[in-house]
Protein backbone atom coordinates (compact mmCIF):
# COMPACT_ATOMS: atom_id res chain seq x y z
CA UNK A 1 0.00 0.00 0.00
CA UNK A 2 1.46 3.56 -0.68
CA UNK A 3 0.61 6.32 1.80
CA UNK A 4 0.30 9.96 0.90
CA UNK A 5 -0.04 12.77 3.71
CA UNK A 6 -2.17 15.66 3.38
CA UNK A 7 -1.55 18.64 5.49
CA UNK A 8 -3.26 22.20 5.43
CA UNK A 9 -1.13 24.85 6.65
CA UNK A 10 -0.75 29.00 8.29
CA UNK A 11 -4.08 30.53 8.13
CA UNK A 12 -7.54 28.72 6.76
CA UNK A 13 -8.77 29.36 3.73
CA UNK A 14 -12.42 28.61 1.58
CA UNK A 15 -11.56 25.87 -0.55
CA UNK A 16 -9.29 23.44 2.14
CA UNK A 17 -11.59 21.13 2.45
CA UNK A 18 -12.66 20.94 -1.52
CA UNK A 19 -8.93 19.96 -2.01
CA UNK A 20 -8.76 17.46 0.61
CA UNK A 21 -11.99 15.85 -0.84
CA UNK A 22 -10.52 16.21 -4.17
CA UNK A 23 -7.61 14.03 -3.41
CA UNK A 24 -9.16 11.37 -1.45
CA UNK A 25 -11.24 11.05 -4.62
CA UNK A 26 -8.98 10.96 -7.19
CA UNK A 27 -6.47 8.38 -4.85
CA UNK A 28 -9.53 6.21 -4.38
CA UNK A 29 -9.35 5.73 -8.03
CA UNK A 30 -5.87 3.81 -7.68
CA UNK A 31 -6.44 0.44 -5.85
CA UNK A 32 -3.20 0.80 -3.61
CA UNK A 33 -3.08 4.30 -2.22
CA UNK A 34 -3.81 5.43 1.34
CA UNK A 35 -4.22 9.03 2.09
CA UNK A 36 -3.82 10.18 5.50
CA UNK A 37 -4.05 14.04 7.18
CA UNK A 38 -1.85 15.45 9.48
CA UNK A 39 -3.55 17.33 12.07
CA UNK A 40 -3.20 21.20 12.62
CA UNK A 41 -0.54 21.58 9.34
CA UNK A 42 2.60 19.27 10.36
CA UNK A 43 2.06 19.44 14.63
CA UNK A 44 0.16 15.66 13.99
CA UNK A 45 3.36 14.42 13.00
CA UNK A 46 6.10 15.99 15.39
CA UNK A 47 3.32 15.81 18.31
CA UNK A 48 4.16 12.21 20.45
CA UNK A 49 1.47 10.74 20.15
CA UNK A 50 1.42 11.77 16.67
CA UNK A 51 -2.27 13.12 15.36
CA UNK A 52 -2.96 11.55 11.52
CA UNK A 53 -6.24 10.99 10.36
CA UNK A 54 -7.59 8.48 7.88
CA UNK A 55 -9.05 9.61 4.92
CA UNK A 56 -11.60 8.28 2.83
CA UNK A 57 -14.34 8.72 0.70
CA UNK A 58 -16.75 8.41 3.98
CA UNK A 59 -14.79 10.86 5.56
CA UNK A 60 -14.44 13.33 3.11
CA UNK A 61 -18.12 13.29 1.81
CA UNK A 62 -19.92 16.80 1.35
CA UNK A 63 -17.06 18.77 2.88
CA UNK A 64 -16.23 20.72 -0.43
CA UNK A 65 -19.12 22.94 0.52
CA UNK A 66 -17.02 23.99 4.09
CA UNK A 67 -15.11 26.40 4.89
CA UNK A 68 -12.17 25.86 7.57
CA UNK A 69 -10.16 22.70 6.77
CA UNK A 70 -11.39 19.29 8.78
CA UNK A 71 -7.74 19.20 9.54
CA UNK A 72 -7.15 22.03 11.27
CA UNK A 73 -4.32 24.09 10.75
CA UNK A 74 -2.00 26.59 12.15
CA UNK A 75 0.17 29.47 11.12
CA UNK A 76 2.72 29.29 14.43
CA UNK A 77 5.82 26.71 14.21
CA UNK A 78 6.26 23.89 12.03
CA UNK A 79 9.02 21.95 11.71
CA UNK A 80 12.17 24.38 10.97
CA UNK A 81 11.21 26.61 13.84
CA UNK A 82 9.46 24.16 16.54
CA UNK A 83 8.33 26.24 20.31
CA UNK A 84 10.02 25.47 23.30
CA UNK A 85 9.73 26.69 26.96
CA UNK A 86 13.38 27.31 28.02
CA UNK A 87 13.65 27.10 31.95
CA UNK A 88 13.51 30.74 32.55
CA UNK A 89 10.29 30.87 31.15
CA UNK A 90 11.47 32.17 27.64
CA UNK A 91 10.55 30.56 24.36
CA UNK A 92 12.71 29.62 21.70
CA UNK A 93 12.71 27.46 18.61
CA UNK A 94 14.19 24.26 17.55
CA UNK A 95 14.88 22.80 14.01
CA UNK A 96 12.63 19.53 14.40
CA UNK A 97 12.94 18.83 10.48
CA UNK A 98 14.95 15.97 10.31
CA UNK A 99 13.29 14.11 12.91
CA UNK A 100 9.97 14.87 10.93
CA UNK A 101 11.59 13.03 7.72
CA UNK A 102 12.44 10.48 9.56
CA UNK A 103 8.84 9.83 11.52
CA UNK A 104 7.24 10.10 7.92
CA UNK A 105 9.55 7.23 6.83
CA UNK A 106 9.13 5.08 9.26
CA UNK A 107 5.28 6.04 9.15
CA UNK A 108 5.69 4.89 5.21
CA UNK A 109 4.48 7.94 4.11
CA UNK A 110 6.03 8.11 0.17
CA UNK A 111 4.64 11.46 -0.61
CA UNK A 112 3.36 14.98 1.22
CA UNK A 113 0.88 17.42 -0.17
CA UNK A 114 1.28 20.43 1.60
CA UNK A 115 -1.70 23.07 1.25
CA UNK A 116 -0.71 26.72 2.12
CA UNK A 117 1.02 30.04 1.48
CA UNK A 118 3.84 31.53 0.53
CA UNK A 119 5.21 30.30 4.30
CA UNK A 120 4.54 26.62 3.68
CA UNK A 121 5.50 26.40 0.59
CA UNK A 122 9.00 27.58 1.85
CA UNK A 123 8.40 25.17 3.93
CA UNK A 124 7.46 22.68 1.54
CA UNK A 125 10.48 23.76 -1.02
CA UNK A 126 13.19 23.31 2.64
CA UNK A 127 11.83 19.39 3.24
CA UNK A 128 12.06 18.60 -0.24
CA UNK A 129 15.66 19.66 -0.11
CA UNK A 130 16.02 16.90 2.65
CA UNK A 131 14.67 14.56 0.11
CA UNK A 132 11.45 14.35 1.15
CA UNK A 133 8.66 13.73 -1.66
CA UNK A 134 6.82 16.95 -1.41
CA UNK A 135 4.23 18.49 -3.78
CA UNK A 136 2.86 21.92 -2.65
CA UNK A 137 -0.69 23.15 -3.63
CA UNK A 138 -1.19 26.80 -3.12
CA UNK A 139 -3.46 28.72 -1.00
CA UNK A 140 -4.17 32.18 0.12
CA UNK A 141 -6.66 34.66 0.11
CA UNK A 142 -3.99 37.56 -0.35
CA UNK A 143 -3.82 36.33 -3.96
CA UNK A 144 0.05 36.89 -3.43
CA UNK A 145 1.72 33.74 -4.61
CA UNK A 146 3.23 34.30 -8.01
CA UNK A 147 3.57 32.11 -10.69
CA UNK A 148 -0.24 30.92 -10.44
CA UNK A 149 -2.79 33.08 -11.86
CA UNK A 150 -4.88 32.36 -8.72
CA UNK A 151 -5.72 30.99 -5.60
CA UNK A 152 -8.98 28.99 -4.30
CA UNK A 153 -10.50 31.23 -1.25
CA UNK A 154 -9.59 34.48 -2.69
CA UNK A 155 -12.43 35.18 -5.20
CA UNK A 156 -14.63 34.16 -1.52
CA UNK A 157 -12.93 36.89 0.17
CA UNK A 158 -13.31 39.30 -2.58
CA UNK A 159 -17.05 38.33 -2.66
CA UNK A 160 -17.47 39.26 1.38
CA UNK A 161 -15.67 42.09 0.72
CA UNK A 162 -17.75 43.15 -2.21
CA UNK A 163 -21.10 42.49 -0.08
CA UNK A 164 -19.67 44.71 2.89
CA UNK A 165 -18.84 47.68 0.77
CA UNK A 166 -22.56 47.13 -0.30
CA UNK A 167 -23.85 47.28 2.69
CA UNK A 168 -21.84 50.17 3.78
CA UNK A 169 -22.89 52.11 0.96
CA UNK A 170 -26.63 52.24 2.25
CA UNK A 171 -25.58 53.39 5.65
CA UNK A 172 -23.37 55.88 4.38
CA UNK A 173 -25.70 57.28 2.11
CA UNK A 174 -28.23 57.53 4.54
CA UNK A 175 -26.00 59.34 7.29
CA UNK A 176 -23.53 61.58 4.87
CA UNK A 177 -20.52 60.04 6.07
CA UNK A 178 -17.30 58.58 4.99
CA UNK A 179 -16.66 54.88 5.85
CA UNK A 180 -13.67 53.54 5.88
CA UNK A 181 -12.98 49.53 5.31
CA UNK A 182 -10.06 48.00 6.26
CA UNK A 183 -9.44 44.24 4.19
CA UNK A 184 -6.99 41.90 4.55
CA UNK A 185 -3.98 41.27 2.11
CA UNK A 186 -0.78 41.34 3.88
CA UNK A 187 1.67 43.64 1.03
CA UNK A 188 -0.83 43.07 -1.88
CA UNK A 189 -3.83 45.28 -2.71
CA UNK A 190 -5.71 42.22 -4.63
CA UNK A 191 -9.11 42.30 -2.22
CA UNK A 192 -9.46 45.66 -1.90
CA UNK A 193 -8.68 46.71 -5.51
CA UNK A 194 -11.25 44.31 -6.33
CA UNK A 195 -13.79 45.06 -3.98
CA UNK A 196 -13.48 48.45 -4.86
CA UNK A 197 -14.67 48.12 -8.46
CA UNK A 198 -17.06 45.41 -7.85
CA UNK A 199 -18.27 47.60 -4.83
CA UNK A 200 -18.35 50.95 -6.58
CA UNK A 201 -15.88 52.19 -3.40
CA UNK A 202 -14.63 56.39 -4.58
CA UNK A 203 -11.12 55.65 -2.78
CA UNK A 204 -8.48 52.70 -2.74
CA UNK A 205 -5.97 52.74 -0.86
CA UNK A 206 -3.10 49.95 -1.62
CA UNK A 207 0.19 48.65 -0.34
CA UNK A 208 1.39 49.38 -3.78
CA UNK A 209 0.13 52.95 -4.63
CA UNK A 210 1.36 54.85 -1.43
CA UNK A 211 -1.02 57.30 -0.88
CA UNK A 212 -1.28 61.17 -0.62
CA UNK A 213 -3.93 62.12 2.31
CA UNK A 214 -4.08 66.20 0.39
CA UNK A 215 -5.46 63.80 -2.76
CA UNK A 216 -7.98 61.70 -0.96
CA UNK A 217 -8.96 65.05 0.99
CA UNK A 218 -9.62 65.95 -3.04
CA UNK A 219 -11.68 63.38 -3.71
CA UNK A 220 -13.19 63.26 -0.55
CA UNK A 221 -14.85 67.23 -1.13
CA UNK A 222 -15.34 66.04 -5.19
CA UNK A 223 -18.49 63.80 -3.09
CA UNK A 224 -19.50 66.10 -1.25
CA UNK A 225 -22.37 69.48 -2.01
CA UNK A 226 -22.98 71.32 1.05
CA UNK A 227 -22.16 68.55 3.52
CA UNK A 228 -24.28 66.47 1.58
CA UNK A 229 -23.11 63.19 0.06
CA UNK A 230 -20.86 60.08 0.95
CA UNK A 231 -18.08 58.39 0.44
CA UNK A 232 -16.59 54.10 0.99
CA UNK A 233 -12.99 53.77 1.24
CA UNK A 234 -11.41 50.51 0.85
CA UNK A 235 -8.58 50.45 2.22
CA UNK A 236 -5.92 47.18 2.19
CA UNK A 237 -4.23 46.59 5.57
CA UNK A 238 -0.50 47.29 4.40
CA UNK A 239 -1.68 50.44 3.03
CA UNK A 240 0.86 53.24 3.83
CA UNK A 241 0.91 56.75 3.13
CA UNK A 242 3.75 58.35 0.70
CA UNK A 243 7.03 58.36 3.22
CA UNK A 244 4.98 56.63 5.93
CA UNK A 245 5.03 53.55 7.22
CA UNK A 246 2.94 50.40 7.33
CA UNK A 247 0.25 49.49 10.27
CA UNK A 248 2.25 46.53 11.68
CA UNK A 249 2.54 45.16 15.26
CA UNK A 250 4.62 42.36 16.93
CA UNK A 251 1.66 39.63 18.77
CA UNK A 252 3.81 38.67 20.70
CA UNK A 253 2.63 35.16 20.35
CA UNK A 254 4.74 31.93 20.83
CA UNK A 255 5.54 30.78 17.88
CA UNK A 256 4.21 33.24 15.73
CA UNK A 257 6.40 34.41 12.79
CA UNK A 258 3.90 36.65 11.26
CA UNK A 259 4.11 40.52 11.98
CA UNK A 260 0.09 41.10 12.12
CA UNK A 261 -1.11 44.05 10.04
CA UNK A 262 -3.19 45.82 12.25
CA UNK A 263 -5.01 49.48 12.32
CA UNK A 264 -4.59 51.15 8.59
CA UNK A 265 -8.31 51.99 8.88
CA UNK A 266 -7.89 53.66 12.21
CA UNK A 267 -4.71 55.39 10.97
CA UNK A 268 -6.33 57.44 8.37
CA UNK A 269 -9.38 58.28 10.13
CA UNK A 270 -6.89 60.22 12.29
CA UNK A 271 -5.13 61.66 8.89
CA UNK A 272 -7.82 62.23 7.75
CA UNK A 273 -9.19 64.51 10.60
CA UNK A 274 -5.86 65.94 11.23
CA UNK A 275 -6.42 67.09 7.37
CA UNK A 276 -9.33 69.26 8.65
CA UNK A 277 -12.16 66.67 7.32
CA UNK A 278 -15.42 68.40 7.85
CA UNK A 279 -17.26 65.06 7.42
CA UNK A 280 -18.50 62.56 10.08
CA UNK A 281 -16.18 59.11 8.88
CA UNK A 282 -16.72 55.51 10.39
CA UNK A 283 -14.40 52.73 9.94
CA UNK A 284 -15.01 48.50 9.93
CA UNK A 285 -12.63 46.14 10.41
CA UNK A 286 -13.85 43.32 8.05
CA UNK A 287 -10.84 40.70 9.19
CA UNK A 288 -11.43 36.94 9.63
CA UNK A 289 -14.80 37.45 8.14
CA UNK A 290 -13.41 37.35 5.17
CA UNK A 291 -11.67 33.59 5.42
CA UNK A 292 -14.52 32.35 6.96
CA UNK A 293 -17.83 30.65 5.45
CA UNK A 294 -19.11 28.54 2.80
CA UNK A 295 -16.31 29.01 -0.80
CA UNK A 296 -17.91 30.61 -4.03
CA UNK A 297 -18.24 28.22 -6.68
CA UNK A 298 -15.37 29.36 -8.49
CA UNK A 299 -13.34 28.67 -5.27
CA UNK A 300 -14.86 25.36 -5.07
CA UNK A 301 -14.12 24.07 -8.93
CA UNK A 302 -10.13 25.37 -8.63
CA UNK A 303 -9.90 24.10 -5.49
CA UNK A 304 -10.76 20.38 -6.50
CA UNK A 305 -8.66 21.22 -9.79
CA UNK A 306 -5.84 21.74 -7.25
CA UNK A 307 -6.77 18.61 -5.50
CA UNK A 308 -7.14 16.04 -8.48
CA UNK A 309 -3.62 17.49 -9.98
CA UNK A 310 -2.07 17.67 -6.67
CA UNK A 311 -2.36 13.32 -6.46
CA UNK A 312 -1.62 12.94 -10.63
CA UNK A 313 1.58 15.18 -9.55
CA UNK A 314 2.10 12.45 -6.73
CA UNK A 315 1.96 9.23 -9.42
CA UNK A 316 3.74 10.95 -11.92
CA UNK A 317 6.32 11.69 -9.29
CA UNK A 318 6.85 15.88 -9.99
CA UNK A 319 8.35 16.19 -6.66
CA UNK A 320 9.31 19.49 -5.41
CA UNK A 321 6.89 21.03 -7.71
CA UNK A 322 3.78 23.34 -7.23
CA UNK A 323 0.34 23.01 -8.62
CA UNK A 324 -0.28 26.22 -10.45
CA UNK A 325 -3.41 27.59 -12.71
CA UNK A 326 -2.09 29.48 -15.45
CA UNK A 327 -5.02 30.13 -17.43
CA UNK A 328 -6.48 27.91 -19.29
CA UNK A 329 -4.51 25.18 -17.43
CA UNK A 330 -4.34 23.56 -14.25
CA UNK A 331 -0.09 22.58 -14.67
CA UNK A 332 2.65 22.54 -11.98
CA UNK A 333 5.91 24.95 -11.58
CA UNK A 334 9.19 24.62 -9.23
CA UNK A 335 8.69 25.14 -5.30
CA UNK A 336 11.93 27.42 -5.68
CA UNK A 337 10.38 29.79 -8.40
CA UNK A 338 7.02 30.32 -6.33
CA UNK A 339 8.89 31.18 -3.00
CA UNK A 340 11.46 33.86 -4.87
CA UNK A 341 8.39 35.96 -6.07
CA UNK A 342 5.73 37.56 -4.89
CA UNK A 343 2.75 39.24 -7.26
CA UNK A 344 1.88 42.72 -6.50
CA UNK A 345 -1.04 44.77 -8.18
CA UNK A 346 0.69 46.84 -10.62
CA UNK A 347 0.11 50.25 -11.28
CA UNK A 348 0.01 50.11 -15.07
CA UNK A 349 -1.93 47.10 -14.80
CA UNK A 350 -5.68 47.68 -17.10
CA UNK A 351 -7.36 47.09 -13.94
CA UNK A 352 -5.78 49.74 -12.12
CA UNK A 353 -6.28 51.92 -15.52
CA UNK A 354 -10.14 50.63 -15.59
CA UNK A 355 -10.88 52.04 -11.83
CA UNK A 356 -9.67 54.99 -12.64
CA UNK A 357 -11.51 55.28 -15.15
CA UNK A 358 -14.89 55.09 -12.88
CA UNK A 359 -13.60 57.15 -10.77
CA UNK A 360 -11.75 54.94 -8.11
CA UNK A 361 -8.62 57.00 -6.45
CA UNK A 362 -5.48 55.57 -5.28
CA UNK A 363 -4.88 58.83 -3.19
CA UNK A 364 -2.07 59.29 -5.91
O1 LIG B 1 -2.57 35.54 4.66
C1 LIG B 1 -3.91 35.49 4.97
C2 LIG B 1 -4.27 36.46 6.05
O2 LIG B 1 -5.66 36.39 6.26
C3 LIG B 1 -3.82 37.90 5.79
O3 LIG B 1 -4.65 38.56 4.87
C4 LIG B 1 -3.83 38.47 7.18
O4 LIG B 1 -2.95 39.55 7.32
C5 LIG B 1 -3.36 37.30 8.01
O5 LIG B 1 -3.63 36.14 7.27
C6 LIG B 1 -4.03 37.20 9.35
O6 LIG B 1 -3.43 36.15 10.03
P1 LIG B 1 -3.98 35.57 11.41
O7 LIG B 1 -5.07 34.58 11.07
O8 LIG B 1 -2.78 34.90 11.99
O9 LIG B 1 -4.49 36.69 12.22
Amino acid sequence: MNRVLLATAGGDCPGLNAVIRAVVKRASKERDWEVLGSVQAFNGILWEPSEVKVLDEHTVSGIHFKGGTILETTNKGGPFAWPVKNTDGTWSTVDRSDEMVRKLQYMGIDAVINIGGDGSQRISQALAEKGLNVIGVPKTIDNDLAVTDSTFGYQTAVQIATESVDKLVTTAASHNRIFVLEVMGRDTGWIALNSSVAGGAEICLIPEIPYDIDKVMERIYSRFRKDRGFVIIVIAEGAKRKHGEQSKEDTGEVGYANVKYSGAAARLVDELKEAGCPYDIRSTVLGHLQRGGVPLAYDRILATQFGVKAFEMVLEGKFGEMVAYQHPNITSVPLEDVITQHKYVEEDSDLVKNAKGVGISFGN
